[in-house]
């Protein structure tokens, strides 16, 4: 692993765009004490207070996994990070991935991911995995729905490149399963699924709707059941948990 770490950056994410990945060795990072435009999901920005977080993302070159299985990436991250927070919440706190690849303790947020695959003629060539966890932060502008931090979980304060390193050694260590076998993280991912099997409120195309979670299929689509018996299969945009 070589991580490469800035003082401050827009995102780590778009100075990841900007790079000539080729020539990047695998496992490098890029992380930045803060971030002055970090990029959420849907569009959103990622508020992170500056020396309080982890924002950084992750270079990979997943050149085994072929394009209609590129969701496996993103169980085996999330995997990654819940194991490394299960080693360090407390037992009394339930941690779940919210589909696609939110962490969340209990009801609330930790940590966010965003990921790009980069596609060439023979493939997937490489992936940027942004993530922002958070560590040593109290205090959340009144936006962000539901947050917590390391610190509020545990009353402890966190050396950040300790962090960071032992954050990334979880995920490589996932990701490196994959490719013995890449269906490696399937059973795992389900049984860290905020809400499977349970029936639960959702916003789906702006109605609200009751639905139980059956399963995420092949291209990462979220399976569910609705309270008339109907299948229903959606992407992020189409899909609102309410929590
Ligand atoms: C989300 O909205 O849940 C995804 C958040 C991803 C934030 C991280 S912080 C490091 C990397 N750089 C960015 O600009 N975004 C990602």
């Amino acid at each position: 692993m070589n991580i490469i770490s800035f003082d401050s950056l827009p995102s780590t994410n778009k100075y990841c765009e900007l790079l000539d990945l080729n020539r990047c060795e695998e496992f490098t990072v890029i992380s930045a004490k803060a971030q002055t435009a970090g990029i959420g999901q849907r569009g959103n920005v990622w508020e992170s207070h500056p020396n309080e977080n982890l924002t950084f993302s992750l270079i990979l070159k997943p050149t085994f996994l072929p394009i209609s299985h590129q969701f496996q990436l993103t169980k085996s991250i999330s995997i990654g990070i819940a194991n490394w927070l299960r080693s360090i919440v407390p037992n009394q706190y339930k941690i779940h991935i919210k589909w696609p690849n939110d962490i969340y303790v209990d009801n609330r947020k930790i940590c966010g991911t965003l990921i790009s695959t980069k596609v060439n003629s023979s493939g997937i060539s490489a992936a940027i995995a942004g993530i922002g966890l958070n560590v040593n932060q109290t205090h959340f502008s009144d936006w962000i729905p539901n947050p917590v931090s390391l610190k509020q979980l545990t009353d402890s304060t966190f050396n950040l490149d300790n962090a960071l390193r032992e954050l990334n050694t979880h995920i490589i260590s996932q990701y490196q399963h994959l490719l013995d076998d890449i269906h490696t993280p399937d059973q795992d991912y389900l049984n860290r699924l905020l809400n499977l099997g349970e029936r639960k409120q959702y916003i789906f195309h702006n109605q609200p709707i009751h639905a139980t979670i059956q399963d995420v299929n092949q291209f990462g689509h979220l399976v569910l059941k609705t309270d008339d018996g109907q299948q229903i299969t959606c992407q992020m945009k189409e899909i609102q948990y309410v929590i």
